[in-house]
């Protein structure tokens, strides 16, 4: 009898790659972000994260500053942040930074995402944050590492290791951290706890369980990717944080599928990208939540209405039970519905496979991409 066994295949758990391993952990992945930190009907205990709460009630402005899929993130936590706590919000690749003769002063608060924490271009602007005496907050997932070493105070994401150069587990535990901090900024600041907060919080202590539920129920987008392993492009469209999870959905595309892939505001559809529409272009559109924000949900479908038109192969991902997208879906890929604002953390996980499916059926390495690393420790 003759088991098929080296030491690499059980360091992938099993899996052929290892983005396929951590694409399936994230559920506990979350679970450990918020270990400790949440309880719902309670207080956060963010205590670790090195900065007072007089720190954090002196906040007068918040700058986000990281790169690629961190970027991202970084984009969510300003709707999160801005809507929870009323600081005004700004977010910034980190290698323009610098340049730019930034305003920061000790009221300003930068909050520095890396997985790694090392990318070169984030760490030269804490740097460069704290020349200017702003008070630095790493979100990192490397313990020990040179980000969070050279910041005032840092909150750990506790992923475990990320070996897949594409950031998932990362990213998504990046975006339960964001959350976090944004809760505990209204809690330290004396917001007001009404039943938004305290629902969100609730609902973020859910959302291992639902990202698990996304991850048994996306079979049809593995098939939909080997369908397209041909494109020559694919475009993403999305609105409030539905926008940046087009983007990381284009970006998983590019690095893992070496394909065309860019993401638009949908509402700029009509200022001029819409001219790219043609016969059978496939165009993914992440879809609001109905409830709520209704009036961005309605502006959307019109959207998913034009495009189609226009000959666009539309693959939507929309809150189980809306119904109102399913006339103009060519492939409907349904999630839980879950707070307006938490809905990137499910949203994200098809695109994901997504990407590596399409990147696997091109033959590609998932793991090793060409032409990348897995952190950027060059400027
Ligand atoms: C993500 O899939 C990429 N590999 C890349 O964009 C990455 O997120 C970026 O280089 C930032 O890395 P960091 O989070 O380690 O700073």
């Amino acid at each position: 009898y003759h088991v098929d066994w080296d030491a690499s295949a059980a360091e992938k758990g099993g899996y052929d790659y290892f983005m396929l391993k951590e694409i399936v952990e994230q559920p506990r992945a979350i679970a450990d972000t918020l270990l400790g930190r949440l309880s719902v009907g309670g207080e956060l205990t963010l205590d670790e994260m090195r900065l007072s709460a007089q720190d954090l009630r002196s906040v007068e402005k918040i700058v986000i500053i990281a790169c690629g899929t961190s970027y991202h993130a970084g984009l969510i936590a300003k709707y999160a942040i801005e809507h929870w706590c009323r600081i005004p919000c700004e977010v910034e690749v980190a290698s323009e930074f610098r340049y730019r003769d930034p305003i920061l002063d000790r009221q300003t608060l930068v909050i520095a995402i890396s997985q790694s924490g090392e990318s070169m271009d984030t760490l030269m602007a804490v740097r460069y944050a704290r020349e200017q005496r702003a008070k630095v907050l790493a979100i990192c997932n490397v313990n020990g590492s040179t980000i969070p070493r050279e910041s005032d105070g840092v909150l750990y994401t506790h992923a475990g290791p990320e070996v897949g150069v594409a950031a998932t587990k990362t990213f998504l535990t990046q975006l339960a951290a964001c959350y976090l901090i944004g809760l505990y900024l209204a809690q330290v600041r004396g917001l007001k706890f009404g039943d938004e907060i305290d629902a969100v919080i609730a609902q973020l202590a859910t959302m291992p369980e639902h990202v698990e539920k996304v991850l048994d129920t996306v079979g049809p987008v593995r098939e939909l990717a080997r369908s397209l392993s041909d494109a020559d492009t694919v475009l993403f469209l999305g609105r409030h944080v539905g926008y940046p999870v087009a983007m990381e959905g284009a970006l998983k595309l590019k690095e893992l599928a070496y394909m065309h892939a860019e993401a638009f505001a949908a509402g700029e559809l009509k200022h001029g990208p819409i001219a790219l529409i043609e016969e059978g272009l496939p165009v993914v559109v992440v879809v609001p939540s109905p409830q709520g924000r209704s009036v961005l949900h309605d502006k959307i479908v019109s959207n998913i209405q034009e495009v189609r038109a226009r000959g666009a192969r539309t693959i939507v991902i929309a809150e189980e039970g809306d119904e109102s997208v399913r006339p103009y879906s060519d492939v409907l890929i349904e999630i839980p519905a879950v707070p307006t604002l938490l809905q990137p953390i499910v949203a994200t996980v098809p695109m994901q496979v997504f990407a590596c499916e399409l990147a696997l059926a091109k033959g590609n390495d998932v793991d090793q991409p060409r032409n990348l690393a897995k952190s950027v420790t060059v400027e």
